[in-house]
């Protein structure tokens, strides 16, 4: 079955994140059936003074707009397979975590949860505080993933952009989609 997805993108650090996601998911574009990109004003923000740019507009997927309950999406009916938050704020997750729909971006992850489908919060702060642990234990507990904006060195990155994408390659396996990633090997 091919995916329907929605991609997310908030006002945490991290913008690179989404960028390489939403370019890698273009190049399986056969294994998908749709991808829907909500972003927060927040989001737009940090997207534009991180990276220099608005490409997020020259993604060929369908926008929504932030408050546009009547986004399919924003129904469990409308069957979305998965739903990635990337880069994930605190104050996003907290919403979340607490039930705070007054949002497309917090309806969508409710509607995800309640249809026991599939939650990916690429979460990014560091520290983290108390309150930020203990929301991803709620959002772990009703059945999201957190898979924290934490990149790994194994594959001996060599720039940022392939430093990112051991994070993207990551949310790309927890959609579950088949792609050429480094997989580690001891021999
Ligand atoms: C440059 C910049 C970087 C930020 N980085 C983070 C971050 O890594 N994590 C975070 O939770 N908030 C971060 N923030 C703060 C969020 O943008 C802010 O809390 C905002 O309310 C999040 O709103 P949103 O979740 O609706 O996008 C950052 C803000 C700016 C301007």
């Amino acid at each position: 079955m091919k995916k329907k997805i929605v991609v997310a993108i908030t006002g945490a650090s991290g913008a690179i994140y989404a960028d390489l996601l939403l370019k890698k998911l273009n190049q399986l574009k056969d294994q998908i059936a749709e991808v829907a990109i909500v972003m927060s004003d927040n989001a737009k923000d940090v997207w534009r003074f991180e990276l220099d740019n608005e490409d997020y507009n020259k993604h060929s997927y369908k926008f929504y707009a932030k408050n546009d309950f009547m986004a399919p999406f924003a129904s469990g009916s409308a069957k979305f397979d998965t739903m990635v938050i990337v880069p994930c704020s605190m104050g996003t997750l907290g919403r979340i975590a607490s039930g705070v729909s007054d949002d497309l971006i917090c309806r969508a992850a409710d509607v995800i949860l309640k249809e026991r489908r599939k939650l990916i919060l690429v979460a990014r702060d560091t520290p983290f505080n108390l309150i930020h642990i203990r929301n991803m234990e709620t959002v772990t507990e009703a059945g999201g993933i957190i898979c924290p904006a934490i990149p790994s060195y194994y594959s001996k990155p060599k720039t940022i952009e392939e430093l990112a994408l051991t994070v993207v390659n990551r949310i790309i396996d927890l959609i579950g989609l088949e792609h050429e990633s480094y997989r580690w090997s001891s021999e």
